[in-house]
């Protein structure tokens, strides 16, 4: 009996563990079976593994041969376990060194030719290997620049099993066969930005503009309401231009979310996400999923970004239903038979509405033809628990005069800004759970040792006893006050910043 032993990657959502595949020939009648995987895919493997094998001359043993994937109660989707299946397999009749094997993880999906097939996740998988202290792997060709992207990863990027089964010791002299790429060195991209869109293209609306940054520096969710053409989608995708740039641990999580939904990475990006869907998207579009696979969607794909919901009034209440969770815990489940796969969701919201069903609701000089009702209605659309996670109620108007000058603030001027605020709220906030002001806790807000006193506090008490804010509304405004003090390298609130942030949320009634 000989037992071999080689590696490959579970992914569960985002998060990889290495799967041990060992294989072992028994003298019995000619058989492969594979055991440890989900039923469905099993026969589909085995099918690909042998005529991947026999069409690279490497015919499996004539005897029974049993493959299994450890541990088994660990979810095993896709088809990225074809060559690691594979190479275990060929290894029972010694044809390949089993000590390399045993050091090498595989990742990739066998055509019935022998070819091995790019998958999707390959960045998250290696990431996995990685960590766990199996740096060595061999990934698709297709897939080698993302898998290059990780630190310390030994890539072997191979086109077929023929090399793979040739890297390992095995004699294929009857076939010409090119040695899988070496390893090239690794390059993580500079600072990706879209120039294209810069906040000094905005026109007029100096108090949007501030406002953009102040969500942006505090991490606030802000909600937009006005009228079509009063700016709201072009003031939201200049948003990820105005965050911090990411670090490398956030780019490679970007990248890898990009990786599991089957796009070709090819390098990492600073700029954070921008996630638009519409409010008709489906709701696998928008939380992830599929028939059998947990693929991310677009709450998962905006993290580390931004979410823009645009239109949100008309969403449906499944829509609203779905970033709860997410805004609660920074992360989105996806629930599958056998399974559940989680993915990072923490973005900066930014939601917008028209103020009526014709959006002319309010607006100078225009008609509404929406009755009271409507109107109400369509405001009392997101409320609750939604509404309550947004800092920043922000009116826009039309800009009257278009044809004037851009705005004076830059996009690169607004980030540093940004980033110095954070980095303030960071070092204030470096003994507690919280790195932004518009995670702070409440209590901690009015009872901790950073409480507001004397003007400032005095500015929101008594808003609050005249019934101009709720208790949770007191907690925004003191949140955002925070975060005016931070831009303007204020120790604390006064009450101009506080009456500031109280205008930031003068919005809609709640
Ligand atoms: N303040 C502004 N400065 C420059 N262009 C603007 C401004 N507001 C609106 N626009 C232009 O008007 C158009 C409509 O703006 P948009 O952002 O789509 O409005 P909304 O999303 O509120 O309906 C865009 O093409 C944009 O270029
Ligand atoms: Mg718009
Ligand atoms: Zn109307």
């Amino acid at each position: 009996m000989i037992v071999v032993r080689t590696w490959a990657v579970a992914l569960t959502g985002l998060r990889g563990e290495l799967i041990e595949v060992e294989a072992d020939i028994t003298q019995h009648r000619p058989d492969f079976r594979l055991i440890g995987m989900p039923d469905k895919a099993l026969a589909e493997a085995v099918r690909r593994v042998t005529n991947a094998s026999e069409n690279s001359g490497l015919k499996l043993p004539d005897r029974r041969l049993t493959v299994n994937l450890l541990p088994a109660s660990l979810p095993k989707q896709g088809s990225g376990f074809d060559l690691a299946v594979a190479m275990a397999a060929l290894a029972t009749d010694g044809r390949v060194d089993p000590e390399s094997l045993a050091r090498t993880v595989h990742i990739g999906e066998l055509g019935l030719d022998g070819r091995i097939r790019a998958v999707p996740g390959v960045l998250p998988a290696v990431l996995a290997a990685v960590r766990a202290g199996r740096p060595r792997v061999v990934v698709p060709h297709e897939n080698r620049e993302e898998a290059e992207l990780v630190p310390g990863a030994e890539i072997i990027a191979a086109e077929n099993l023929a090399q793979v089964a040739r890297l390992h010791g095995a004699e294929l002299d009857d076939m010409v066969i090119e040695a899988p790429s070496p390893p090239i060195a690794r390059a993580i991209s500079e600072p990706r930005r879209d120039e294209s869109l810069d906040l000094s293209d905005v026109v007029g609306q100096p108090q949007s503009v501030d406002a953009l940054i102040v969500a942006a520096a505090g991490g606030h969710h802000v909600l937009m309401s006005g009228p079509p053409g009063a700016g709201k989608t072009m003031l939201a995708r200049r948003m990820p231009g105005i965050l911090p740039v990411l670090d490398d641990e956030a780019a490679l999580e970007v990248a890898s979310i990009r990786s599991l939904s089957g796009e070709r990475v090819t390098g990492l990006t600073r700029t954070p996400p921008f996630e638009a869907p519409h409010h008709s998207a489906t709701m696998v579009a928008l939380v992830g999923g599929g028939s059998r696979k947990a693929a991310p969607g677009a709450i998962a794909r905006a993290s580390r970004g931004v979410l823009f919901l645009d239109e949100v009034a008309e969403a449906p209440r499944s829509v609203l239903d779905a970033l709860r969770q997410p805004l609660e815990h920074g992360s989105i489940s996806i629930h599958r038979s056998g399974f559940t796969a989680s993915f990072p969701a923490r973005f900066q919201l930014v939601l917008a509405m028209n103020p009526c069903p014709c959006g002319e609701f309010g607006v100078a000089g225009a008609t509404c033809t929406c009755s009271p009702a409507d109107v109400r209605r369509y405001a009392g659309k997101i409320s609750g628990p939604l509404l309550d996670r947004v800092d920043i109620d922000l009116r826009l108007e039309r800009v009257s005069r278009l044809g004037e000058e851009g705005g004076s603030t830059t996009s690169a001027q607004a980030r540093e800004t940004v980033v110095q605020a954070r980095s303030r709220a960071a070092e204030r906030l470096a003994d507690t759970p919280w790195r932004t002001n518009a995670e702070v806790g409440g209590r901690w807000l009015r009872e901790g040792p950073r409480a507001l006193r004397g003007a400032a506090r005095r500015t929101l008490d008594s808003a609050l006893q005249r019934g101009l804010l709720t208790l949770r509304a007191y907690d925004r405004v003191t949140r955002v006050a925070w975060t005016i003090a931070d831009i303007e390298g204020r120790g604390t609130p006064n009450a101009a910043d506080v009456g500031r942030a109280l205008f930031l949320k003068k919005g809609v009634a709640r």
